[in-house]
């Protein structure tokens, strides 16, 4: 139940900090290390190549679980969109793993390749939010995302804690391989539990951001480099699908191969600096936007701040920061739906679970 909250996306989204720490506690032992199923434990370790199945929001997740996987991990990684992978059937390799990403476990277009997979003889693992859902029933293991139901169609909390699972598989198959791990997992997601709680408690600039950037556009663009151009696919698909205001996601260097033709005066720009190592670059695109007239909205991070920033996150270790930096992004898009009327909990046109292909 909703309870006192006006929407049920509202009140999931602020769930964020203790569906972390649920996790935390779900997937540690009593020692404090990672504890997962010999069942996922023996899947992973067969695996010569991981690909990722998923769609919308799960598939986000799984751009930024790529990441994780290969630089942590050293596990070579693809991730396709489920509709697209009967066309553009990748080339496998002799051990394949598919990892399906699903909130619901119910999504056709996930399920049509996990039939024909499995019909050609080869594992998969579920991650998904719904023990007993379809595509765990039919995976030959499952992890649980322990986000409890999420009803709002925009979907929130399951983005989260999709990513804080990934990142918890990387590191049990990194410790499993023997590699060097970059910083203590467990001791950085509490971390972030705690960053969450801080950016939930200040909502209200949020919703004067989306006042001032979106209230009235027709358009928005949200710009990153890095980690932060897959937080900004994220970031204008939760924009479209809620407000309804047309949003193109887009890594900073390839504006100036198109989408920059777009920029006119007012155009929202919104933009994530959370990466060390792009954090100069990514600068550059938000002055060549402004320069054409774009409002540059910036959520940066603490030590890549600028005075002109709208919002500065606490610093996270780089490769977590989609964790805190998608927050700022659903808050504005929530709040730039609420501004424009909308049904923010069943937008238009939309189903929580899309079960025809
Ligand atoms: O249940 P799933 O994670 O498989 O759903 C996938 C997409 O349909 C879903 O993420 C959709 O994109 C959301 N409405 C996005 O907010």
């Amino acid at each position: 139940e909703k309870g006192t909250y006006a929407h049920y996306m509202l009140k999931e989204m602020d769930e964020q900090p203790a569906v972390i720490r649920n996790i935390i506690q779900h997937y540690q032992n009593e020692n404090g290390d990672i504890e997962l199923t010999e069942g996922v434990r023996s899947l992973v370790s067969e695996a010569d190549r991981i690909y990722i199945v998923a769609c919308g929001t799960s598939y986000h997740a799984g751009l930024v679980g790529k990441q994780l996987i290969e630089r942590v991990a050293g596990v070579p990684t693809e991730v396709h969109v489920a509709s697209e992978f009967g066309y553009n059937m990748p080339l496998l390799t002799e051990k394949p793993l598919f990892l399906f990403i699903s909130q619901s476990g119910e999504t056709a277009d996930s399920r049509a390749v996990l039939v024909e997979v499995k019909k050609r003889g080869y594992k998969a693992l579920t991650l998904t939010n719904v023990a007993g859902s379809t595509l765990s029933r039919e995976a030959n293991e499952t992890m649980l995302l322990h986000a409890g139901p999420e009803i709002a169609v925009a979907s929130t909390k399951a983005y989260t804690a999709q990513i804080a699972v990934l990142a918890i598989l990387a590191y049990d198959i990194a410790r499993a391989n023997g590699k060097k791990l970059p910083f203590d997992l467990m001791t950085e997601l509490a971390r972030v539990a705690t960053i969450m709680d801080s950016v939930m408690a200040q909502k209200e600039i949020f919703e004067q951001l989306a006042d001032k950037f979106l209230k009235e556009s027709r358009n928005a663009f949200f710009l990153g480099r890095g980690m932060d151009s897959y937080v900004g696919l994220e970031g204008a698909l939760k924009l479209k699908e809620i407000s309804y205001i047309q949003a193109e996601g887009y890594p900073g260097g390839e504006l100036k191969h198109g989408p920059i033709a777009l920029i006119e005066d007012g155009t929202p720009v919104i933009t994530l600096v959370s990466q060390p190592n792009t954090h100069l670059n990514i600068r550059g695109n938000i002055k060549e936007v402004v320069a054409r007239g774009a409002v540059a909205c910036t959520i940066s991070m603490e030590g890549m701040e600028h005075e002109s920033d709208s919002f500065v996150l606490p610093r996270v270790e780089p490769l977590l920061t989609p964790l805190v930096t998608v927050l700022p992004l659903q808050l504005i898009s929530y709040y730039a739906a609420l501004a424009r009327d909308c049904d923010v909990d069943k937008p238009r046109n939309l189903a929580k679970s899309v079960t025809v292909e």
